[in-house]
C-alpha cells in the first residue's frame, strides 16, 4: 500500500492563481476558427466563439499570454488596431501563414474581459523596435493626452486597459526565432527596453526571456537582468510514445525550477538585490507529435497524467513559480478543439479543470511512501529533448496538497502513473479528516469521444475517513482529487 502524508503544519507557500494561466498564439486555428470566428452562428457579436469561451471559462484561466510565441517576433501590433477592413494582411514568418490582423489588441483585451482573465502581452524583440513597444504600452495603459492613448480612444476605448504583465521577447535564444540573439546581445537590448518601459509605466511588471532553466542563456540573462524584471520565464514541452518517458519527463520542470532559482538566488546575493525575480513557466505542455504549421496535437490519457503532474509540480514549487501558462488553449497543442460546428475537449482539459477548481490558498508538504520507478532508458530526441537518466527514481504516485486554514479545508491531487490499481492511504498530520467534500477520478474511457478524440471517464466516488486517515483504491493510470474538511 502507498502512504501519502499531508502535513498542513509545514507550509510551502501561497499558491499564486496565475499558475493557472493560458497562452494563445496566432498559430494555425488557435485564434481564427478557435477563439474568434466572424460570421459563425456560434460566435457572439464580437466574433468570439461562445462554445469555446464557455469551455475556457470553466478552466478559470487566471492570466492569458498573447500574441506569441514565435509569431510575436514578426508581429507589428499597430497593424491590428483601428477599423478592421483597413487593417493590412501580413506574412507570418513563424508559421508560414497570412495574418489578417482582424484580431488585435482591442479584441484581445475584450476577450480577456469576457473570459475574466488578466492580459499578458509578449513584446516583439525580433523585428520590433523599442519605440514600437513603448507605443504599445502607451496605447494600453496611458491616461494622458498622448498620441497612442488618443488612438485607443479613437478606437472606442476611453479607459486604459491597465496591462500589468509584459514579456521581453519570446525564445530569443532560438535559431528559429526572427531576430534571435546571443545572451549578451539580449541582456543589452532587453535592459534598455526594461528601463524605458518602467519609465513610461512604473506599474508594468516585466518578464525576461529564459529557456530551460539550466542553460548558459538562463545564467547570463538572470545575471544581467535580475534587478530589472519581476519574473524570469521558462519553457518546457515534453512527451513520447513511450508511456513512462511521457509521464516522467515532466520532472524536468523540477530540475529547471531548482536550477533557475539557484541562479536567481546567486544573482540576488552577489548583486545585493532587495528584490529579485520569481519564475513564470509561460509555456508548458505535452507536445511531441505535430511539427506542421497547425500543431493540432491529439492527446491521450497518458498526456493528461503528464499535465496533472506538471500542475502538481507548480503547486509544490509555488514559493518560486508565480505564473504558468498552458501552451496553448485552443486547437494548437490545446485542451479545446473546434470545428465550424462544435467545440469539444481533449483528455488534458480535465486535470487542468480539476486542479484549477480545487486548489486552495497554501501549498503544504506531502510525502509519498510507495513504489518507485527508474528513469526510462531510451535517449530522447528532438528540439525539446530532455535527458532523464540523472533524475529519479520517481514515485509512481505523484501528489500535491493545498489547504485553506481559515475554512479548514484540504485538497489533495494524486496522479497514479502505475499500470495497476494502487491501494493508497492518505494521512493528515496534526489534524483529523472531517467530511469528504469531493472524491473525483478520471481514467481513460474505452471508447473515443466526439470527433474521434480520446475521451476520459470522470467519476465521483464515496470514501469515508477514519480519524486522520482515509484509504482509496486509485485506478491504474488515473488522476484523483480529494477535497475534505479538516478537524483539529
Ligand atoms: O507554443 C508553440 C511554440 O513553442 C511557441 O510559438 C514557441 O514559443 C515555442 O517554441
Amino acid at each position: 500500500m502507498t502512504r501519502v502524508t499531508v502535513d498542513p503544519g509545514r507550509t510551502i507557500g501561497q499558491v499564486n492563481r496565475n499558475i493557472f494561466g493560458g497562452f494563445i498564439e496566432h498559430l494555425g486555428r488557435c485564434i481564427y476558427g478557435g477563439i474568434y470566428e466572424e460570421g459563425s452562428p456560434l460566435s457572439d457579436r464580437q466574433g468570439f466563439r461562445a462554445d469555446t469561451l464557455a469551455l475556457l471559462k470553466d478552466l478559470q484561466v487566471s492570466v492569458l499570454r498573447w500574441p506569441g510565441g514565435n509569431f510575436v517576433s514578426n508581429y507589428h501590433w499597430q497593424d491590428g488596431v483601428g477599423p478592421k477592413d483597413a487593417r493590412p494582411a501580413r506574412s507570418d514568418l513563424a508559421w508560414g501563414g497570412v495574418e489578417p490582423n482582424r484580431f488585435g489588441t482591442d479584441e484581445f483585451m475584450a476577450y480577456c474581459a469576457v473570459l475574466g482573465t488578466e492580459p499578458y502581452i509578449c513584446l516583439n524583440m525580433g523585428s520590433g523596435s523599442l519605440e514600437e513597444a513603448l507605443a504599445w504600452v502607451e496605447y494600453c495603459n496611458s491616461r494622458r493626452a498622448t498620441y497612442w492613448a488618443e488612438q485607443r480612444r479613437l478606437n472606442g476605448r476611453d479607459e486604459p486597459y491597465g496591462v500589468t504583465w509584459w514579456g521581453l521577447g519570446n525564445e530569443m535564444w532560438g535559431e528559429w526565432q526572427v531576430g534571435s540573439m546571443s545572451a549578451p546581445e539580449y541582456v543589452r537590448e532587453a535592459s534598455r527596453w526594461a528601463k524605458a518601459i518602467k519609465l513610461l509605466d512604473p506599474r508594468a511588471k516585466l518578464v525576461s526571456c529564459g529557456w530551460n532553466g539550466w542553460d548558459d542563456w538562463d545564467r547570463e540573462v538572470i545575471d544581467g537582468m535580475a534587478g530589472l524584471v519581476d519574473l524570469h520565464s521558462l519553457h518546457i514541452y515534453t512527451g513520447s510514445d513511450d508511456y513512462w518517458t511521457n509521464v516522467l519527463q515532466v520532472h524536468q520542470a523540477e530540475r529547471a525550477i531548482a536550477c533557475s532559482t539557484a541562479l536567481i538566488q546567486r544573482a540576488a546575493y552577489v548583486q545585493k538585490l532587495d528584490r529579485w525575480p520569481r519564475i513564470a513557466y509561460d509555456e508548458w505542455n505535452v507536445w511531441f507529435r505535430t511539427r506542421d504549421g497547425t500543431l493540432e496535437e491529439r492527446y491521450s490519457m497518458a498526456d493528461a497524467l503528464a499535465v496533472a503532474t506538471y500542475l502538481n509540480i507548480f503547486v509544490r514549487n509555488c514559493a518560486w513559480v508565480k505564473m504558468a501558462n498552458l501552451a496553448q488553449l485552443v486547437n494548437a497543442i490545446a485542451p479545446v478543439v473546434t470545428t465550424p460546428e462544435v467545440a469539444v475537449v481533449q483528455p488534458i482539459y480535465y486535470p487542468f479543470l480539476m486542479h484549477s477548481q480545487a486548489v486552495l490558498d497554501l501549498a503544504v508538504d506531502v510525502h509519498v511512501d510507495g513504489p518507485t520507478v527508474a528513469a526510462p532508458d531510451p535517449p530522447p530526441v528532438g528540439r525539446w529533448a530532455h535527458r532523464l537518466g540523472d533524475l529519479g527514481p520517481f514515485d509512481v504516485l505523484d501528489a500535491s496538497a493545498t489547504v485553506d486554514l481559515a475554512d479548514q479545508k484540504v485538497a489533495v491531487t494524486l496522479v497514479n502513473r502505475s499500470e495497476s490499481q494502487e491501494k493508497t492511504e492518505i494521512q493528515l498530520r496534526g489534524h483529523l479528516f472531517g467530511a469528504v467534500l469531493r472524491a473525483r477520478t478520471i481514467t481513460s474511457a474505452p471508447e473515443p469521444g466526439p470527433l474521434g478524440l480520446d475521451a476520459v471517464n470522470m467519476e465521483d466516488f464515496t470514501v469515508t475517513a477514519h480519524g486522520n486517515a482515509l484509504v482509496v483504491d486509485l485506478p491504474a493510470k488515473s488522476f484523483t482529487l480529494l477535497e475534505a474538511r479538516m478537524d483539529s
